[in-house]
């Protein structure tokens, strides 16, 4: 039976359209259950974020990261779609167009709808982020992929759409524009000669799909189609309710989904977080629950934590309730993921931060809107014995080891969200349901 078909999931499906987050910093495995979800889904939308974003996917055994594509597209018959909310990278997107194309994915705009309202990413703003990041101080470790500086233009209003950026004469406009007003532009247009090169000729290939995307998404929502909304990074990464300033330029919650699409909420059945059964972050920003011990290194490496855009280690620590039941409140979340159990497999004992201690506020059992705050705190745990059995791939979360069972019934207890299914491995099917 399928993921949303679930007896124990009826109440998040009881309308055809869900958004699906990330309820940590990123990371938490969202490509493996977007695919596997989407199985059932008419629409996949991604709603923002750009290629900063890399879900892993594994499709008949082969692995494949997408940076800017919905994960959708491996799925025969189902439309995908970039909504006025995402930032692309053309050049990268043609990429990843060729790279499904290895697999067997024949991409034809009905099947892709490319929002003429999504902001570009230029060599420019890659230029301008590279810039900010090599400064020594106030860098957030971002990806550098021109993310913060292409949002900046979007609400500057000098942004470049890619409805224009597939017209030619709009694009020679903007690219006018941008030389009289930044000095230094012409120079980055001379000195990334190539990625110019490579970024007018994704225009060509990508202009047969660039379309009225939102109209046709909330079309498609009034027939009662199944839709899947796909969030990027994670809600504590979002520019308003995240760390800031560690954080991404874009409103990566489940609003955001409504306000990326122009879809009213009441539209929304069901919004899906997904956590890991750790946490892990990368790049700057406070971590209550960083482990600099043994058992975080071996959580890395057992959980292979390293980024899929960038390669970088993870930060990794234990679950941080405090932060998730922040994430809970602030999405409306039906239910949580709990993702990668079985690489708390084999710990003595694992810890779960139910609450905060602030050298001078004292306890505190939400999370604070300072991030200074939040970087002087200090977690309070409760401690759970641990497991050695092996976690079973497949089945219910009744099957569970008693102590896995106790944790995952912890976390509900302290996030106020029930854990809808319980991930064991990297492939589509490792789960476990209600
Ligand atoms: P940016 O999105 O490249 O501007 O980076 C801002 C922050 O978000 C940095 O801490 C990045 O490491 C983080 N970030 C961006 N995308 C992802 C992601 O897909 N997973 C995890 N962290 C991310």
């Amino acid at each position: 039976m399928n993921a949303l078909a679930q007896p124990g999931n009826q109440k998040a499906i009881n309308t055809s359209t869900t958004v699906l987050i990330g309820a940590q910093w990123g990371d938490e495995g969202k490509g493996k259950w977007i695919d596997s979800l989407a199985a059932e889904a008419e629409l996949v939308v991604r709603y923002q974020g750009g290629n900063n974003a890399g879900h892993t996917l594994y499709v008949n055994g082969k692995k494949i990261v997408l940076h800017q594509l919905p994960s959708g597209i491996f799925h025969d018959g189902q439309v995908s779609a970039l909504a006025a909310g995402v930032v692309v990278n053309p050049a990268q997107l043609v990429i990843e167009m060729e790279r499904a194309a290895e697999f067997g994915v024949t991409l034809h705009p009905s099947r892709l709808w490319l929002s003429g309202r999504a902001h570009v990413i230029t060599p420019w703003h890659i230029y301008l982020d590279e810039q900010r990041e090599s400064r020594s101080h106030g860098a957030i470790g971002t990806t550098k992929r021109g993310i913060g500086p292409t949002y900046s233009d979007k609400a500057s209003r000098s942004g470049l759409r890619l409805g224009h950026f597939v017209n030619e004469t709009s694009r020679k406009r903007w690219l006018q524009q941008m030389r009289e007003l930044h000095p230094e532009f012409t120079k980055v247009l001379h000195d990334r000669h190539e990625a110019w090169v490579a970024f007018e000729a994704a225009a060509t290939r990508l202009a047969p799909f660039v379309t009225d995307a939102e109209a046709k998404i909330r079309t498609a929502v009034a027939a009662g189609k199944k839709v899947l909304l796909e969030g990027a990074q994670g809600a504590l990464l979002d520019i308003d309710h995240g760390t800031y300033p560690f954080v991404t330029s874009s409103t990566t919650g489940s609003a955001g989904a409504c306000q990326s699409i122009g879809l009213a909420p009441r539209h929304i059945g069901a919004c899906i977080g997904i956590a890991k059964g750790y946490v892990t972050r990368v790049g700057a920003g406070p971590f209550p629950t960083e482990l600099h011990d043994e058992v975080g290194k071996s959580l890395a490496a057992k959980g292979q934590e390293f980024g899929a855009t960038t390669g970088r280690p993870r930060r990794v620590g234990w679950l941080d309730a405090v932060a998730l039941r922040y994430v809970v409140d602030v999405n409306g979340l039906s239910g949580v993921i709990l993702n990668k159990m079985d690489i708390l497999t084999g710990l003595k004992e694992v810890k779960i931060a139910v609450a905060y201690r602030h050298p001078t506020e004292g306890e505190l059992t939400t999370m604070p809107w300072d991030t200074e705050v939040l970087e002087q705190c200090q977690p309070v745990y409760v401690t759970l014995p641990g497991w050695s059995e092996e976690i079973p791939r497949s089945g219910k979360i009744a099957d569970l080891p008693a102590a896995a069972r106790q944790f995952v019934a912890e976390v509900e207890r302290h996030i106020g969200a029930p854990v809808m299914m319980v991930g064991t491995g990297p492939n589509r099917g490792d789960a476990l349901y209600r």
